[in-house]
């Protein structure tokens, strides 16, 4: 992966234009999805991009049905799919109160406000949320394949590695998979391992100038396996 040390916010802003040109949609499509969907509005914007990315795809792929989330946090970006998708189901995991990792991991975490958000997140209409550690997703999820599956859940061994291999898996041919913190080290060691034995290959783009060694992986996945 290229290091994006150095890079501006508009240096990695023109970087992430690019990718969305490659998938066919314009900077000003682009700029104008961020604004009509608050993005912009996003104080946490002006230092990462994960937003821009979703806008772009939504834009390129209005028709995404089924969509898997890793890592609810306080249901941020599964209030966006929400906006982007509306008739799209989404299902998203997070760590229960009585995990015993919830207190160290779990991002709603002794904040009220972010309590708040979250709760609202999951019940917005099309919104599953499942309440466990991602260990169980596969007793516990419906056997569904999804189009667009977002790993950003346990950035840690073992769990990082079985929510890639759990999305991958599930994930439709044509569909579309992003892991985000590639540049940690158990993400890195967990995604290198997988893309040394799939067909795809990932594109690796900036997401935060506070992290230039850190990463959005993406890839469209080539056809379903079994
Ligand atoms: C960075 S946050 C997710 C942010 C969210 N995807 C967004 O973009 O708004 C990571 C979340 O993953 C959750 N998590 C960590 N390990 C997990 C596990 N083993 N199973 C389920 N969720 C886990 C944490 O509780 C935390 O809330």
């Amino acid at each position: 992966m290229k290091s994006f040390e150095g890079l501006s916010f508009l240096g990695m802003e023109s970087v992430i234009q690019k990718w969305a040109e490659s998938i066919g949609v314009s900077s000003s499509e682009l700029k104008s999805s961020m604004v009509s969907n608050d993005c912009e509005h996003n104080k946490k914007i002006k230092t990462t991009f994960d937003n821009y990315y979703f806008c772009a795809l939504s834009l390129a792929h209005p028709k995404i049905k089924r969509i898997l989330e890793f890592g609810t946090g306080f249901g941020e970006r599964t209030t966006l799919f929400n906006k982007l998708w509306p008739d799209a189901v989404i299902d998203t995991i997070d760590i229960s109160e009585g995990d015993p990792s919830f207190d160290d991991y779990a991002i709603r975490a002794k904040n009220e406000e972010r309590n708040q958000m979250f709760e609202k997140a999951i019940s917005l209409p099309n919104v599953n949320f499942y309440n466990t550690n991602s260990f169980f997703v596969p007793t516990v999820l419906p056997k569904v394949e999804y189009d667009l599956v977002y790993v950003d859940g346990a950035h840690y061994f073992p769990f990082c590695a079985m929510d890639m291999q759990y999305g991958y898996l599930r994930c439709s041919a044509g569909g579309h998979i992003l892991f985000h913190d590639y540049g940690g080290l158990d993400v890195t060691k967990s995604l290198d391992s997988i893309l040394a034995i799939i067909p795809e290959s990932a594109t690796f783009l900036p997401f935060a100038v506070r992290r230039p060694n850190k990463a959005m992986a993406y890839f469209r996945k080539e056809s379903v396996t079994t």
